[in-house]
C-alpha cells in the first residue's frame, strides 16, 4: 500500500521545546507515509535533541545553523523552501508563533518559512499559561487567519512542570493527518531530486556514541632558529577526515592539531588542541593519556629527527652550515607503552607512510604496539599527501590485512572507523561477559 505523502517532501522545522524529542517519531511516521523528509534544528531544538538520529532517519542533512551552506554549496532553506510540499513545525515554541507572526527569520525554521510558498502546518506545545497568553493568542490567530496556516492545537494534559493544562504536543498521528490534508489536491512542487536537498553523504548509527577520540594531524614544525623549521608534507586532510567521521558517528573528539591546510568542522564535540613541534604533540598526548580515552588515531606527520640545538637568533647568512639533528621520540610506540596495563586498554591506530612496498607495516605495527596500521605508499598517484583519496592497506594485530581501493579520505576514515567501534564494543562486551 502506497502512503499518502509517497512523492512529497515535506519540511520538518523542530524548535526548542521539551516535546522536541516527540519530532524524531513524527519523523518516522512521516517517512512511513511514504514522505520524503528534510529536518531542520534551531540552535535550542539541538540542545534537547542532537541531529544524528534524524540525520540518519532522514538521510538528508539536518540543517541547524542559518549561515551554514548545504554540503554541496547550496542555500538550505532556499532550497528546502522552494521545493517542499509542506513544512510542519512540531513542537512550535512560543517563540517561534511570535517571530513568525513578525516575520522575522533568525534560525532556519522561521528563515525556511519565511521563504517558502508551500503550506505550513504548525504543532505548539509550551506551557499552559504561556499558551493562553493574549500574545500567543494573537500571533496563532494572525499565523492562522492572515498567513493561513494550519494549526494544530496542543492538547490538555499534564506538562513537563508538572502542573496540568493546556500546552501538550497533540498527539503525532493528528499532525501527520494535518500535513497529507495540507498537500492534498496540489502538484508535487520539485519530483526532481536534484531540486531537494541532498542526500547525506554517510548515513550510519551512531556507533561511537559516548566514546572518547583523540586524534593528531598535521605535520609537526621542528624549529631551527626563531624563523625556520623543518617540516614535512602533511596538510592534516587524513587526519580532519577521521576527525569528521567520528564526530558525525557520536564520538566526543580531542584533537591535537600540528600544522594544518584544511579547515575544521564547528562541532560541540570537539575540542582542538593546537601543537607544532614533535615536543608540543608529546607534550599533549601526555595530558590527552592522563585524562583518558576509548582510542588514539594518530593520523599526524611527526618528525623523525629534529635540531638538537635551537638557536634563539636567527641565524646568518655565511659559509656553510652544518645542522645537527637528533632522533625524535617514537611518540606513539610511548602511548603504547604508557596504556599497555590499563584495564581497559585504549586501542591505537598508527598511520605508516611508506615509499615502495609496505613489507615494513607489519614489523611496525608491532614495533609501535598498536591494535591497527594503516599502511600507504605515498609515492602512489591518488594517494598520499595533499590528495583528496588514499589507497591504504589496513593491517591489524591479529594479523589480517585489508587492502583497500582508492577511496576518499573520508570514506577510508569510515573504514578505520567501522574497526575501532567493533573493536570497543567488542571490548565493553567481553568485559560484560567476564565481571
Ligand atoms: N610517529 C610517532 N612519533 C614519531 C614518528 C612517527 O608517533 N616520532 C607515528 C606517526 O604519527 C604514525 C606512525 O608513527 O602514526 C608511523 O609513522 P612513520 O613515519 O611511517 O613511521 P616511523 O616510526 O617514522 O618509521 P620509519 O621512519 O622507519 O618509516
Amino acid at each position: 500500500m502506497s502512503g499518502r505523502l509517497e512523492g512529497r517532501l515535506i519540511g520538518l522545522g523542530v524548535t526548542g521545546s521539551i516535546a522536541a524529542y516527540k519530532a524524531v517519531e513524527l519523523l518516522r511516521l512521516l517517512r512511513a507515509e511514504g514522505a520524503d523528509v528534510a529536518v531542520m534544528l534551531t540552535p535550542s531544538a539541538a540542545k534537547f535533541v542532537g541531529p544524528l538520529s534524524f540525520r540518519a532517519l532522514s538521510r538528508h542533512p539536518v540543517e541547524t545553523e542559518l549561515l551554514d551552506l548545504l554540503p554541496d554549496g547550496r542555500i538550505g532553506h532556499i532550497v528546502l523552501g522552494d521545493s517542499a510540499d509542506a513544512i510542519v513545525v512540531a513542537p512550535a515554541t512560543a517563540h517561534f508563533l511570535g517571530a513568525m507572526a513578525n516575520g522575522l527569520a533568525s534560525d532556519v525554521v522561521t528563515a525556511t518559512c519565511l521563504a517558502s510558498a508551500a503550506p505550513v502546518v504548525v504543532a505548539p506545545a509550551m506551557d499552559g499559561d504561556m499558551w493562553t497568553h493574549p500574545a500567543t493568542q494573537t500571533n496563532v490567530a494572525r499565523l492562522r487567519d492572515v498567513f493561513r496556516y494550519t494549526i494544530v492545537e496542543p492538547d490538555a494534559g499534564p506538562l513537563a512542570s508538572g502542573q496540568s493544562g493546556v500546552g501538550r504536543l497533540v498527539e503525532l498521528p493528528v499532525i501527520v493527518d494535518a500535513v497529507v490534508a495540507a498537500v492534498t489536491g496540489r502538484p508535487v512542487r520539485a519530483p526532481d531530486a536534484a531540486a531537494r536537498p541532498p542526500i547525506a553523504e554517510t548515513v550510519r548509527d551512531a556507533d561511537l556514541g559516548g566514546r572518547r577520540l583523540v586524534v593528531t594531524a598535521g605535520g609537526t614544525r621542528e624549529p631551527i632558529d626563531p624563523v625556520r623549521f623543518i617540516g614535512n608534507r602533511s596538510t592534516g586532510k587524513m587526519g580532519v577526515a577521521v576527525v569528521r567521521a567520528a564526530l558525525d558517528r557520536g564520538a566526543r573528539v580531542t584533537l591535537l592539531a600540528a600544522h594544518l591546510e584544511v579547515p575544521l568542522p564547528e562541532d560541540d564535540g570537539l575540542t582542538v588542541v593546537p601543537v607544532s613541534s614533535t615536543a608540543d604533540l608529546e607534550a599533549a598526548l601526555a595530558a590527552a593519556t592522563a585524562t583518558g580515552f576509548d582510542a588514539l588515531v594518530m593520523a599526524a606527520a611527526v618528525a623523525d629527527y629534529r635540531p638538537a640545538a635551537t638557536v634563539d637568533h636567527k641565524l646568518e647568512r655565511g659559509g656553510p652550515l652544518t645542522l645537527q639533528l637528533e632522533p625524535t621520540p617514537d611518540l606513539l610506540a610511548g602511548v603504547a607503552r604508557v596504556v599497555s596495563g590499563r584495564d581497559p586498554r585504549p586501542f591505537l591506530v598508527g598511520f605508516a607512510a611508506e615509499t615502495g612496498s609496505l613489507e615494513r607495516a607489519a614489523d611496525k605495527l608491532r614495533r609501535k604496539g598498536v591494535d591497527l596500521l594503516v599502511a600507504n605508499d605515498v609515492a602512489e598517484p591518488g594517494s598520499g599527501f595533499g590528495t583528496d583519496t588514499n589507497r591504504v592497506s589496513i593491517l591489524a594485530a591479529g594479523g589480517s590485512r585489508d587492502d583497500l581501493p582508492v577511496l576518499s579520505k573520508r570514506a577510508v576514515a569510515d573504514a578505520i572507523l567501522d574497526r575501532v567501534a567493533e573493536a570497543l564494543d567488542a571490548r565493553d562486551a567481553a568485559a560484560q561477559t567476564s565481571s
